[in-house]
């Protein structure tokens, strides 16, 4: 029964909660967005490497520490590993308010796609529709009341509990997501450009592979798997000690990097079966989930008119299922560290991150001093900016953190047993070597050779 704190109601609860964390606009708009942009089957293969080498290891090692600690990340790393350690918990929680910040916009974003496919669903598709765009991104006080309105459905939340409503709601609208995701991709893969888009997404020809795309390879699977920042802890915290740890990461990773898969295939499938597709989102790449996919919808699905409108419902809620994660990291601090109830501590953290959020919506062709901001090459805007940042540096360096932290500080003993495996199995001994010297070497490498100047872009 675990106490007071509470666990989740099942094993399938806390799978379905932590990957509904997981699973997000970096499955469903980054994803496929970064496979287009990347050299397609190579970006695949790196980005597994990265999910199997890197993702499924510390995804085991923040669980670990959530479980073993019972507490989120900051007090969590402080009580295992000493004060010093919540450093590491800090950073978490930096990069949280950082990817909330922009990741609300985006996610508003779905909001209008909902309201548009209702007109279209009644009044028709428009031919124009998807060089509309544009001018959304730039229409700033349209970008900032949409944000708004997610930032405050992100907040009430919160400032409910994750608890129960979480757990229950994940329980209903993944598997309908899943299910709608399976209906887009049958429908995709029947496109006369299916198999080219096939071929272009799974054959690994590393030639095309940029070399900045290994690092936006291990940073999207950070991204994607709700890595390096101390979400996996705090939902870690609330499982069962009943439950192995092993088998439910190995489902959550599974059932995420699944549907990024899928959602890039049914992208990739369309893009090379719609003449003059590419060109309209190459353009803004990030118009992928928004443009591409209502010419599925409208132009080539039976029953497009009616799955159109409920499936960006579903990724309204997918993205609400990963802000909340993301928004518990900041309230759970106000609220472990700093005293202040949760109530204060959601309102406090949700406005700091508005303010955050109205910049990045303003940043996308508004307003231009916000939206020119150039700090690493090729990315442009303040909302790029911080993408980059957090997905590429905060979270490998946390990831970084943690996996020095399983693998060297805590006592192997005390590890296994978390793991309810034998300290002398097979088993056992990959997952200590992964964190102590596999993935501190990748990320460490990875991070060297740009800081080194490597001009990776
Ligand atoms: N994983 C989510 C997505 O792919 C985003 C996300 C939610 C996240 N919580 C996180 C990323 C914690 C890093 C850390 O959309």
């Amino acid at each position: 029964m675990g106490g007071h704190r509470g666990t989740w109601g099942s094993q399938a609860g806390f799978i379905l909660a932590a990957a509904g964390s997981a699973v997000g606009l970096g499955n469903l708009w980054k994803f496929p967005y970064l496979c287009w942009e990347n050299g397609g089957g190579a970006f695949v293969a790196t980005y597994l490497g990265a999910v199997v080498v890197l993702g499924l290891p510390l995804m085991m090692a923040e669980i670990l520490v959530g479980r073993r600690a019972q507490a989120s990340a900051v007090p969590a790393f402080a009580a295992l590993g000493g004060p010093a350690w919540s450093w590491l918990g800090v950073l978490g929680v930096l990069a949280g308010v950082v990817i909330l910040a922009y990741y609300t916009v985006i996610a508003g974003w779905s909001i209008r796609s909902f309201v548009l496919c209702l007109e279209w669903s009644f009044g028709g598709y428009p031919p124009d529709a998807g060089a509309r765009f544009p001018a959304f991104l730039a229409d700033g006080p349209q970008q900032v009341l949409l944000t708004t309105v997610f930032s405050f459905l992100t907040a009430f939340v919160v400032y409910r509990g994750v608890g129960a409503g979480i757990e229950r709601a994940s329980k209903v609208m993944m598997p309908v997501l899943f299910a709608i995701l399976l209906y887009l991709l049958v429908t995709a893969l029947r496109l006369p450009g299916a198999g080219e888009g096939l071929r272009h997404l799974l054959e690994p020809r590393f030639q095309d592979l940029p070399p900045q795309g290994v690092l936006l390879g291990v940073g999207q699977a950070f991204f994607s798997l709700s890595l390096g920042l101390g979400a996996m802890v705090a939902y870690g915290s609330y499982l069962s000690p009943q439950e192995r740890i092993g088998r439910t990461a190995a489902w959550v990773v599974g059932l995420d990097t699944a549907v990024a898969l899928i959602a890039a295939m049914v992208m990739f499938s369309l893009l090379h079966s719609i003449p003059g597709l590419p060109d309209r989102v190459s353009g803004s790449t990030v118009a992928m989930l928004f443009v591409t996919l209502p010419e599925l919808f409208y132009t080539q699905m039976p029953g497009g008119t009616i799955l159109a409108p409920l499936f960006y419902v579903l990724v309204a809620f997918a993205a609400l299922t990963s802000t909340i994660s993301l928004g518990e990291v900041a309230t759970s601090y106000l609220v472990d560290r700093r005293n202040l109830p949760r109530g204060r501590a959601t309102i406090l953290s949700a406005s700091v991150i508005w303010v955050g959020s109205v910049a990045c919506a303003l940043s996308l062709g508004a307003v231009p001093a916000l939206s020119s901001l150039r700090v690493f090459a090729g990315k442009e805007g303040l909302l790029a900016t911080l993408d980059h940042l957090a997905a590429n540096w905060m979270l490998p360096l946390g990831g970084l953190g943690t996996a020095l932290f399983v693998g060297w500080h805590l006592p192997a003993a005390a590890v296994a047993s978390e793991l309810g495996i034998r300290e002398g199995s097979p088993a056992f001994v990959l997952f200590r070597w992964a964190l102590r010297v596999v993935a501190p070497l990748a990320i460490l490498g990875l991070l060297i050779l740009v800081l080194t100047g490597r001009d990776l872009s």
